[in-house]
């Protein structure tokens, strides 16, 4: 069409019509990553001892909990985020000993626009305890790594001590959701024990699309024991880092924006007809997530938060350690959605959350992924029980909600001696070949046996311990996570 103009106008002198007609650049010419225009030469970090006092997080463009705030205008971002030692509660009871930016878990997010600078601080205070607070993790170093910069990691990226302040500048090259965390050896245990967070950057035009609602959602797990030596906050058990679990692998918990079940007990609000926008970014540090919103479809999916990375119509989206994606959906009818990672075991560890157009929804209403959160045993070894009992137990036993492949556990310990528990968890093949009560029991439950779990003698005696606190309490079926699933 525009061939056939030209000639038409062929002879036509005006510079506009020349302009107009002239030949359109191939679309691959035009690189918005070209790497000619982008910041590649940051200025050197510098390491001091003068150390913040004050708040441990501050810049106008942080954000502090899923809820987002638009875009700060601003062209150069201050953000300061402070290294702390602190403990924060990951499930209903269980208090750990966690390491942080900006005094929580997961830190605060940054949000900014490609092009942008972000002028970067932070101290290490991990030598700093709240008021009345022990110290419960020795100060240390540690470092910060945005993956959302294009720098060197021996400059920008040095571990500082406990007191001193690291301070380096970069600037914003592509869209995404990048991850933050601390780089110091070992990596591991700094991500485990809670220091990451998220760097929002839209692209420098905007999102293509227009939402209502905009959260974040951040995966990550954590592989937490009760102390060995005893330690308590508020006459509760200190939870620790596993170290073995956690090298191994095994997370304790696996949660939502650092809180098993956190948006479920305060769901993320939404109304019929919205279209929202979620942020979600997949920290691991081992895990992968199959994220996966129950009731509706992702319209759109932009991997790494980038929409040059799209996809339509997807049910979940698989993020590996590190990997994120925006994803888009319309809210089709009044309900609770449940955000869930569809790897279920690690749903069951508290990867779950709603968003509602209810004010409260109803326990019935998310009867199908529930899990709601539960109280813990005051004793260190029953607590553990409790959270080897709900990863690994649940999926044949219940606790007060009636017999599955296995036993109702409510009221065990008193339809059965401690001796006959013991030996039952040791051996449920021995007590099958003698003991009339195993094979009553194997008859009633379709021949199917329970298998030999390894438990140790130490471990048997926590599980009993459990089971004691759960018959003491005045309703079972109230006090376990899944139990109803
Ligand atoms: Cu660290
Ligand atoms: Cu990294």
């Amino acid at each position: 069409m525009r061939k056939f103009t030209c000639r038409f106008l062929a002879g036509c002198a005006t510079a506009f019509v020349l302009a107009a007609c002239g030949p359109t650049p191939p679309a691959a010419v035009v690189d918005r990553y070209d790497p000619a225009k982008m910041d590649l030469k940051p200025v050197p970090a510098k390491i001091s001892a003068e150390r913040h006092t004050g708040p441990f997080a501050s810049g106008a463009a942080l954000n502090l909990s899923a809820e987002l705030k638009p875009l700060d205008p601003a062209p150069v971002k201050e953000v300061r985020l402070d290294t702390t030692h602190k403990i924060i509660e990951i499930a209903p009871g269980v208090k750990f000993s966690a390491w942080t930016f900006g005094d929580q878990v997961p830190g605060p997010a940054i949000r900014a626009r490609v092009g942008d600078k972000i002028r970067f601080s932070m101290t290490n205070r991990s030598d700093e305890t709240a008021p009345g607070m022990a110290m419960t993790a020795a100060p240390m170093m540690h470092s910060m790594d945005f993956h959302a910069a294009m720098v060197s990691p021996q400059d920008k990226y040095r571990s500082v001590a406990p007191g001193q302040t690291i301070e380096f500048e970069f600037t914003l090259n592509y869209p995404g959701i990048f991850m933050y965390h601390c780089g110091t050896p070992m990596i591991l245990e700094h991500i485990a024990s809670g220091m990451y967070g998220a760097v929002i950057v839209e692209p420098r035009e905007g999102y293509p699309t227009k939402v209502d609602r905009e959260y974040l959602v951040i995966q990550s797990e954590f592989y937490a024991k009760p102390s060995t030596d005893g330690q308590k906050v508020d006459g509760a058990p200190l939870y620790v880092l596993d170290s073995e679990k956690l090298r191994a692998a095994q997370p304790s918990h696996t949660v939502f924006n650092g809180s098993h079940n956190g948006m479920v007990k305060t769901p993320l609000p939404t109304k019929p007809g919205e279209r929202v926008r979620l942020f979600v970014l997949n920290v691991g540090p081992s895990k992968t997530s199959s994220f996966h919103v129950v009731g509706t479809i992702f319209d759109r999916v932009w991997m790494d938060g980038n929409p040059d990375n799209q996809m339509r119509g997807m049910q979940t989206v698989l993020l590996g350690s590190s990997n994120s994606a925006i994803v888009e959906m319309i809210i089709p009818e009044a309900g609770s959605y449940i955000m869930v990672d569809h790897h279920f075991a690690n749903a069951s560890q508290g990867a779950i959350g709603l968003l509602s157009t209810l004010e409260k929804p109803k326990r019935t209403e998310l009867e199908h992924h529930n899990m709601e959160a539960s109280s813990t045993p005051p004793d260190a070894g029953a607590a553990a029980a409790k959270i080897a009992f709900e990863s690994k137990c649940f999926a044949c036993h219940s606790v007060g909600q009636g017999k599955k492949l296995g036993p109702d556990m409510a009221g065990v310990t008193k339809r059965r001696t401690e001796a006959w528990l013991t030996q039952w968890m040791k051996s449920p093949e021995k007590m099958l070949q003698t003991d009339p009560d195993a094979q009553a029991m194997l008859k009633e439950y379709n021949n199917i046996p329970m298998p030999n779990q390894g438990l140790s003698d130490e471990e048997i005696k926590q599980y009993i311990a459990y089971f004691r606190w759960i018959d003491a309490q005045p309703d079972p079926s109230k006090i376990t996570a899944g139990g109803g699933h």
